[in-house]
């Protein structure tokens, strides 16, 4: 196990190149199953959830190639269909080899999906969509498996009650080998399932948005190899720029996906940031002057996103005023507010007012965890101090990284291996841009 020692303050200036988007890499590996060709992923980040979603098609006997940042995964005519419990558990997105592993050798077994730790995550959208495409799927908590079937997967039309991004990704999966046509209606928009639509209609998938979040997917009898490039993270550009203004600096950011940012960078200007469109995909941005408050509520595509959130409640730390994060996505998202408030942060939780919370979250409102709140009120500017910190999350892992960078001290950082899920080597990146940080063993003495 390994901890990061921070020493704070850090104004962070430079340049930096935003890694493969993980949300699009995990779902691309998934791909591989739906052919015998090879396919060939470039700007794959190297994170661990890459690493992990590998082992899990490699138990289902792909043959995987790292170069850098190029992935070759051919998969042959995979036999066995059973994800093996300790590698699947451990990573949400091994559900998502279901569609794959049903319509093409019409079985399959995983294990309850693990992942972050933000909430109950269950996959009921998931498995009801493909029930509806001719799968029987029966969760066994005797083995902790979910055992599914399917004569073969036909096409269907399947209307989500909710929003869901791998859900909406998972059908899109399952339908593209399916016989027929398959209509989901109330599909996620996130730009990262279309990086998703035109690798699979590059290898000869027929899958067109059709209308207002509606996705039309044709099945066809095969798919082929192709080579194909991933966009960049989002994400990982939030948190470089919330960086920037935290710490007061000026970061530049490479591969930049600031054209799928626009809520981000509305609330970026109005908290008193600046960014520089230096090109097409570069973007710089900066502090200016004093932070402002600026009231978010999150929501699914175009709106400011989940992972957005916890980096954002830091940089209110810093805000001059009181701000709001009402969090609509998951209902466990804030378990990095500890950790701020042991540096000395001023958050208080509260419970909005929301009329019909069964209806406006995302989440299932009946799975929510007793004592939890959607809603933290900021007050700052705030003087963060140097603390012993530990995170549970990937987005509760950076906010605390870059926390300790704001902070003044010593800070040591533990659990380490959640932000390496998601982020590419984010120490030697941020020394890069000046920080003061050093990945060590935890029994390590510094
Ligand atoms: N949900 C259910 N049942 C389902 C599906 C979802 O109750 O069958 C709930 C979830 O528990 C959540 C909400 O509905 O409360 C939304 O879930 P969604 O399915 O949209 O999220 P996800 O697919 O689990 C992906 C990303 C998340 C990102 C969200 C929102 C991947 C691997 N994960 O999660 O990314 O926050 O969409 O855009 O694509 C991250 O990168 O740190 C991360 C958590």
């Amino acid at each position: 196990m390994e901890k990061f020692i921070i020493n704070g303050p850090t104004i962070l200036h430079g340049n930096v190149t935003i890694a493969g988007a993980k949300n699009v890499a995990l779902k691309a590996i998934v791909t591989s199953l739906l052919t015998d060709d090879e396919i060939v992923l470039h700007n794959m980040p190297h994170i661990r959830d890459v690493l992990l979603m590998l082992e899990v098609v490699k138990s289902l006997g792909a043959n995987v190639t790292i170069d850098g940042n190029t992935i070759r995964i051919a998969n042959g005519h995979t036999k066995n269909t059973i994800v093996p419990l300790e590698i699947g558990a451990r990573l949400r997105t091994s559900s998502m080899v279901l569609g794959p592993m049903l319509s093409r050798y019409g079985s399959a077994m995983i294990p309850n999906p693990g992942g972050c730790r933000i909430g109950a995550r269950p996959i009921d959208r998931h498995i009801e969509g493909l029930k509806l495409m001719g799968a029987t799927i029966d969760y066994d908590s005797k083995d902790g498996y979910f055992h599914a079937h399917a004569r073969h997967l036909h096409g269907a039309q399947i209307s989500f009650l909710k929003n869901t991004h791998t859900g909406t990704e998972t059908l899109i999966l399952a339908a593209v080998l399916a016989d027929g046509t398959t209509v989901l209606k109330n599909a996620a928009e996130e730009v990262e399932i279309d990086d998703l639509i035109a690798l699979l209609n590059a290898m000869g998938a027929k899958i067109t948005r059709s209308g207002n979040k509606e996705i039309t997917i044709v099945g066809v009898p095969k798919l082929h190899g192709t080579e194909y490039t991933i966009m960049s993270d989002r994400n990982e550009e939030a948190t470089f720029a919330i960086a920037a203004l935290t710490t007061k600096g000026d970061i530049t950011v490479h591969h930049s996906q600031r054209h799928n940012m626009k809520t981000f960078l509305e609330a970026f200007e109005k908290a008193g940031g600046v960014y520089n469109m230096l090109d097409d995909t570069t973007t710089e941005y900066f502090y200016d002057k004093q932070i402002q408050p600026v009231d978010i509520v999150t929501g699914i595509y175009p709106g400011f996103m989940t992972d957005w959130q916890a980096p954002w409640a830091l940089l209110m730390t810093q805000a001059a005023g009181i701000s709001t994060i009402h969090e609509t996505v998951f209902e466990n998202r804030f378990s990095y507010v500890e950790e701020l408030r042991k540096m000395g942060a001023n958050i208080a939780y509260f419970d909005p007012n929301v009329e019909h919370p069964e209806i406006f979250y995302n989440f299932n409102w009946k799975d929510r965890i007793h004592g939890t709140h959607q809603g933290i009120s900021i007050t700052g500017p705030t003087k963060l101090h140097n603390a012993i910190l530990s995170m549970n999350d990937l987005r509760a892992g950076a906010t605390v990284v870059l926390a300790a960078m704001v902070a003044t001290g010593q800070s040591s950082v533990y659990g380490v291996e959640q932000i390496d899920r998601g982020y590419e080597h984010i120490d030697t990146r941020l020394q890069a841009l000046g920080a003061s940080i050093e990945r060590i063993e935890e029994d390590e003495v510094v």
